[in-house]
């Protein structure tokens, strides 16, 4: 499907005269996300504290619609607000007093960065391997991998320089090896890069839909390898009771319901999920799926970089990386000592981008125009100079 013919259903975010490059980031909402949102409304004024049930299924639409995403329809899901929250329901669950190392890298979205970085503040030791270079990061990983370890935490797709991270199946088979478990950040995957879940099917992958997927807030998840009915989060809320079968012989003993909900939080505003079901549908109806939004992406990166190099401008001011686009996900990094410098003249010249540090990030979406896309490249060369 054509930017042209998409674009109209993007009216309200008026994807068609903006230059929203920061689709990395938040893409824009389809007009019938707001169905979803008048929906959820409805569905509580009408059915009051009985809108559960409702909110439930546009639940399970939402726990399908990225178990569909990686591939494995039937996968225990659980959801969250936010990544955040599902990592330390994660980290609650694993052995970190017996084994008090964690294992991640200096890439990692700050997430990971900020709240490894607080716990190792206290009793726990995090050895953060270099990203770069990414060809061997896999394997680094892995040799850090050992009987103190708890777990293994590391993105699939970096973000800052959108490198993927090749082989991480053989950091799940060092995890099996050791019993330490694995957690792959698979946000810049799901709606741009096919992620491929071959080999990690005893791995915890995180993510969720408010960057490519075009789901808005409070969309994020968890996919539970079959061990984690044998963990038991610390870090639980209420909905996890829900199907539990109390312990006759300890009332006292916190029991967990089956599933993915052995990992669910408590009262949340399901709006997310009507949202995010609603929109999900029209990436089906319209045949948005993974290798048709990976053909586009890599169509656009690929513009994007021509364009820019036929700018010339000097390495000194700023480059980028070289490789294939293939080993990159969906947004081009330029490397720039004055990447917020250039982010903000962009963003007065009508170019919505991001920086992060050094890195200048270009990111595009399947609504967006190739002239839209050269008019950005466009206004870079002219702030760049
Ligand atoms: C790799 C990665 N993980 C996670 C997040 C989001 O984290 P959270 O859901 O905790 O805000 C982002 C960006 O927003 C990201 O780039």
């Amino acid at each position: 499907m054509r930017a042209e013919e998409l674009a109209p259903r993007y009216a309200r975010f008026g994807v068609g005269s903006r230059l929203l490059l920061t689709g990395h980031s938040h893409q824009a909402w389809p007009d019938v996300a707001l169905e979803g949102q008048i929906a959820a409304f409805d569905d509580a004024a009408l059915a009051v504290d009985e809108k559960w049930s409702r909110a439930f299924a546009k639940a399970d639409r939402v726990r399908a619609g990225f178990a569909s995403w990686l591939g494995e329809p039937g996968a225990d899901i659980a959801l969250g607000a936010n990544t955040h929250e599902l990592v330390v329901r994660f980290l609650s669950a694993v052995d970190l007093t017996g084994r008090p190392k964690l294992v991640t890298t200096d890439g990692e979205f700050h997430t990971l960065r900020r709240q490894l970085g607080r716990l190792a503040e206290e009793f726990v030791r995090i050895v953060r391997v270099p990203a770069e270079p990414v060809a061997t990061l896999a394997e680094r990983l892995a040799s850090e991998v050992d009987d103190r370890t708890a777990a293994v935490l590391v993105s699939a797709v970096l973000f800052e320089t959108s490198r993927i991270v090749p082989g991480l199946a053989a950091v799940a088979a060092a995890c099996e090896r050791h019993g330490v478990e694995l957690l792959v950040d698979a946000y810049h995957t799901l709606g741009v890069v096919p992620f491929d879940t071959a080999g990690l099917s005893d791995a915890w992958i995180v993510g969720g839909g408010y960057k490519y997927l075009q789901l808005g807030e409070g969309n994020c998840f968890l996919r539970l390898p079959p061990h984690a009915q044998e963990l038991r989060p610390l870090v639980t809320g209420w909905f996890a009771e829900f199907d539990a079968l109390a312990d006759e012989r300890d009332p006292t003993l916190v029991a967990y319901g089956p599933g993915a909900t052995r990992f669910a939080g408590s009262t949340y505003d399901p709006t997310s999920h009507y949202r995010a079901a609603r929109v999900m549908d029209f990436f089906v109806d319209l045949g948005l799926d993974a290798p048709l939004l990976r053909e586009i992406s890599l169509l656009q990166t690929g513009l994007i970089v021509e364009a820019f190099d036929a700018l010339g401008l000097p390495e000194s001011v700023i480059t980028l990386d070289r490789a294939d686009r293939v080993e990159f996900g969906g947004f081009v990094a330029f490397h720039a000592e004055r990447a917020g410098e250039f982010q903000r003249a962009l963003a007065e010249r009508g170019v919505l981008s991001d920086s992060r540090g050094s890195y200048l990030r270009f990111g595009p979406a399947p609504y967006l125009r190739d002239s839209q896309l050269l008019d950005a490249v466009a206004a870079l060369g002219e702030v760049a100079r």
